[in-house]
């Protein structure tokens, strides 16, 4: 069992935040097929949130889930993301406040947040101490190895020394992109000058990898991993999975889909969890043209109907 705070988790495997993807509709399947200790949010912003944008409030709405979710919330004002997650706190369910360290993406790093925060260690000090005093909710943070160079020894001991109860680490540098494969050699060392749980993650695909890892590191993140194969979680935690999860998975991933997207986004959205899911799959190859294809969701949603029809 993997303690982050007072939280116990059931496995030591966390569904990975990714934007645009760990969405409510992706979040309430992965409860639905189960085996997976927790589920992170998208990134949210925590200028959003505090100034309460109609869109953000919409992306927060939680929803009883059986395994306990994470937010993850990213900004780079001490302030900001105190109050944020103050109202996390004390408005809505989510069981823990993960913030992001790692963002590579040009405009978050020029605000200074996301992997902006490892370039500037005084002030990831504060954003940590900060939400530290504004929640008892336990708290995360998910950096990557260094900006241009490692200094992960550095930033895990700040975060540690600043109150945080786990730390995430993506293997690679923010100058690395999503490039070559995740330096996980480095997570020994880590994990031994660290006094709080460690959670690894980078280029996980399979449970026998993820098992492997499990060894070096007190819990796994996985994000496209689990895209591509939904039911790695169950893999993981030792549970069966049938021939058949597969056609529900994508039937009921476009019925909430159509649950919680108007339709003008919904053919989007089926497309960018498919596009993942694709990777791997005998056969996929075929459906992923059709979906890309489709003119709409309607069209998407009949062909998958067809396809994997209910028994
Ligand atoms: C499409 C996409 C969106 C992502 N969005 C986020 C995010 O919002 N917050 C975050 O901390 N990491 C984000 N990440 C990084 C993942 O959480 C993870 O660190 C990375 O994909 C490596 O893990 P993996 O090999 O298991 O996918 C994103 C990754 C992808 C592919």
């Amino acid at each position: 069992m993997l303690q982050i705070g007072k939280l116990s988790l059931e496995q030591p495997t966390v569904l990975a935040p990714m934007a645009g993807l760990t969405d409510r509709a992706l979040r309430r399947l992965m409860d639905e097929i189960g085996g997976c200790g927790l589920l992170v949010s998208e990134m949210i912003a925590a200028e959003g949130l505090r100034r309460r944008n109609r869109r953000t409030m919409e992306m927060i709405a939680d929803f009883k889930t059986r395994t306990p979710q994470f937010i993850q919330l990213f900004g780079a004002d001490p302030e900001a993301l105190a109050e944020a997650a103050a109202i996390v706190s004390a408005e809505t369910a989510f069981a823990g406040i993960d913030l992001n360290m790692g963002c590579p993406v040009p405009k978050v790093v020029r605000s200074g947040a996301g992997a902006g925060l490892l370039q500037d260690l005084p002030r990831l000090a504060a954003v940590v101490a900060a939400v530290r005093r504004s929640t008892p909710l336990p708290l995360t943070v998910k950096v990557r190895l260094g900006f241009n160079k490692v200094n992960v020894l550095e930033t895990t001991r700040i975060i540690a020394e600043q109150g945080a109860d786990a730390v995430a680490v993506h293997f690679r540098l923010k100058s690395e992109g999503y490039t070559g494969n995740a330096h996980w050699e480095l997570a020994a060392a880590v994990r031994d000058n660290l006094g709080i749980p460690l959670l690894g993650n980078g280029d996980i695909m399979t449970a026998a990898f993820a098992l492997e890892k499990l060894q070096t590191v007190d819990g796994v993140l996985i994000g496209r991993g689990a895209l591509a194969n939904p039911f790695i979680f169950r893999e993981i935690a030792g549970q069966t999975t049938s021939e058949n999860d597969l056609g529900a998975y994508v039937r009921r991933l476009a019925a909430l889909i159509e649950e919680h997207y108007p339709e003008k986004k919904r053919l989007g959205k089926l497309k960018a969890f498919t596009r993942f899911l694709v990777l791997s799959r005998p056969g996929s190859r075929s459906w992923k043209r059709r979906i890309f294809l489709s003119q709409d969701f309607g069209e998407a949603r009949g062909f998958l109907e067809e396809t994997f029809p209910c028994r």
